[in-house]
């Protein structure tokens, strides 16, 4: 295990050209006062109230619900998302819209003397991630996912879960994740799933919401066009879920 705490860590693998994040809420902050999106749905996630209750109540209930009565549970959907990014004792990963960090933490263990980075651009979700995380190889950003504030090919495995479909730019950052990719990392991702035939309701709802569905090509043709190869993809209800590992 490095000497260096994990913040110092996190630190050496952002872009050198950013200016210095602040880090006195225990998250290097590269967004300051800047609100990244003003959606119902991200103003939701910087709200105080939902971190509180988002791993125990919301995720489970509402994530739950769109995967199906037979998508995994929140412990199946983990162990899949460990089995796609393949983790070993040195790896370096990126959680990229962490929330209150429940995917980071869980998973810490696989990663021993590696590091998992979370990033998020809620200063609320990022507060609760800080307070619930003791793992030492654990470290936070708060920082635009569609903007990525790391320097290229610094991760061996990215994950982003139930967030891709509040980005204002989704493809943009599927595009960023694979930057920061080394060759051969892997990516796993978890997101909408529009229903076919594409009605009108699919617009509606989304354009009222900020939440974006997605057809069933559209994120595993992204992986392809991004470079990846062994592109897979799971469907559950209203959820897919899409892997790769970058050539
Ligand atoms: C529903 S939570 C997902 C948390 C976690 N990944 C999970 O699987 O439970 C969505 C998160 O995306 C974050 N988010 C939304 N847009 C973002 C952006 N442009 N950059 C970084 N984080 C963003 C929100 O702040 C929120 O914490």
């Amino acid at each position: 295990m490095s000497d260096l705490t994990a913040l110092d860590r996190v630190r050496e693998l952002l872009d050198p050209a950013l200016p210095a994040p602040a880090s006195e809420h225990g998250y290097l902050d590269l967004l300051g006062d800047e609100p990244v999106d003003e959606s119902p749905a991200q103003r939701l996630m910087r709200s105080g109230f939902l971190p509180r209750i988002y791993e125990r109540f919301w995720r489970p209930v509402l994530i739950g619900a769109m995967k199906g009565p037979l998508g995994p549970d929140t412990r199946q959907e983990t162990a899949l998302v460990r089995a796609v990014l393949a983790l070993g004792p040195t790896d370096h990963v990126l959680d990229v819209a962490c929330g209150p960090g429940n995917v980071t933490r869980a998973l810490a263990g696989d990663v021993d003397d590696g590091l998992v980075t979370g990033i998020d651009a809620s200063a609320s979700m990022l507060a609760r991630a800080v307070r619930d995380t003791r793992a030492g190889n654990v470290g936070y950003v708060r920082g635009d996912a569609v903007d990525l504030p790391f320097r290229p090919a610094g991760f061996d495995a990215v994950c982003c879960l139930a967030a891709l479909y509040l980005f204002d730019r989704p493809f943009d950052a599927l595009a960023e994740m694979a930057r920061v990719l080394k060759p051969g990392g892997r990516i796993a991702v978890m997101t909408t799933r529009r229903l076919s035939p594409a009605g009108p309701l699919n617009e509606v709802a989304g354009t009222l919401s900020g939440i974006r569905l997605f057809g069933d090509r559209e994120i595993t043709d992204a992986l392809s066009r991004l470079g990846f190869s062994g592109v897979r993809h799971r469907t559950y209800g209203l959820m897919q879920f899409a892997s790769g590992r970058l050539v």
